[in-house]
């Protein structure tokens, strides 16, 4: 069989960092609460000007020199994020030319904190249909540019960065030991819209917008529908829940986690967590922790790892890989 393994990780985070005291001196709001409620101690922004590609292009590059390739390497870049540079083009070529590729297709997906996770199935498609041999997957956010600073409930959450995989194809012997995408299961539902969007876009207000949220309704669709989707995933790959080494969730909130991590009765050790350190960066927060955990050598070849996300749509979904 086919196969798509993933071949070097990497990720990129703006050099600001800004912890949970800068909030206390502009909003009602305290470290304490951030904390607890969230998990949450600092995030970082991007710099004035420095958009969604100039991290999406640092974290390709680091992936890349970790596969040991070069962008002539790459078939093809499928790139995740809600906060592009321009309405169009997409990100993705813009993470190409960055990057000097010629050739190949490259694309955005949308499907916001689901982002990752949609964009590592759509390339493992592709690559076990033969449609390509090795696509970069990149998540890359600034969320930063869509927040409304006067809204505690949200502008705390969120932090800008960018996480990138090389994907490739392998050919298995069909075996279980066999490395690599095992199952994937993603989901819509848009009657949900309300519980999470941004407030404006081109062919309605013509202005940007800023991200609106009900907290408390995202919170608990998120802690039903993604034990729900990880263990959908888990059983088209044939798994069990006993057999999972690592859940590599999407990272909003702790408690978001530690309630998914419980469901999927999975002890904490097992969890990769970042969002203490990163906050929220939707599409971005899948591969910027994998990257951060490959990178302290804690997967182990034939490791099980689960990722998980839900966000705006609503959208979520699981992406399970032997790696
Ligand atoms: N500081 C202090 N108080 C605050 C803050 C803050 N930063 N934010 C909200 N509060 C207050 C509220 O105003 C409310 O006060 P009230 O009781 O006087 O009305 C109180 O805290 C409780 O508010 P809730 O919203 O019920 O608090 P909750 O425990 O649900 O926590 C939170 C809020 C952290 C937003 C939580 O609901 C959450 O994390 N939800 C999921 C959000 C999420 O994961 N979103 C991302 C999805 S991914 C994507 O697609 C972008």
């Amino acid at each position: 069989t086919r196969r798509s393994v993933i071949r070097g990780t990497g990720h990129y985070l703006p050099e600001r960092v800004v912890d949970n005291s800068w909030f206390e001196s502009r909003l009602d709001t305290t470290d304490e609460w951030i904390r607890s409620r969230t998990g949450i101690e600092q995030r970082h922004f991007a710099a004035e000007g420095q958009t969604t590609s100039d991290l999406a292009i640092r974290a390709s590059r680091a992936a890349l020199n970790k596969a040991g390739l070069t962008a002539d390497d790459i078939d093809g870049i499928i790139l995740a994020t809600s906060t592009p540079d321009f309405t169009f083009p997409a990100v993705a070529t813009m993470v190409q030319a960055g990057l000097g590729i010629k050739s190949g297709f490259a694309y955005d997906v949308q499907a916001v904190c689901a982002g990752f996770v949609f964009a590592l199935a759509n390339a493992d498609a592709m690559i076990r249909s033969g449609m390509a041999n090795r696509v970069l997957v990149i998540g890359a956010e600034t969320f930063s540019r869509i927040m409304d600073w006067t809204d505690r409930g949200t502008c705390v959450l969120f932090g800008d960065g960018a996480g990138a995989v090389v994907l490739e194809a392998q050919d298995g012997d069909g075996t279980k030991a066999d490395r690599g995408i095992l199952a994937s299961d993603l989901n819509s539902d848009g009657q949900y819209r309300d519980l999470l969007y941004v407030d404006g876009g081109v062919s309605s207000t013509g202005t940007a917008g800023q991200l609106r949220m009900q907290g408390n309704l995202v919170f608990r669709h998120a802690v039903d529908k993604l034990a729900k989707t990880a263990h959908a995933a888990l059983d088209k790959a044939g798994l069990q829940p006993d057999d999972v080494d690592w859940l590599v969730p999407h990272q909003a909130n702790l408690r978001i986690i530690t309630a998914t991590a419980q469901k999927m009765n999975l002890p904490m050790e097992n969890v990769i967590l970042t969002v203490a350190e990163h906050g929220n960066t939707s599409a971005a927060s899948i591969p910027l922790a994998l990257s951060v955990a490959d990178g302290q050598g804690r997967f182990r070849q034939g490791d099980i790892v689960v990722t998980e996300a839900i966000g705006g749509g609503l959208s979520w979904g699981s992406v399970i890989i032997r790696w």
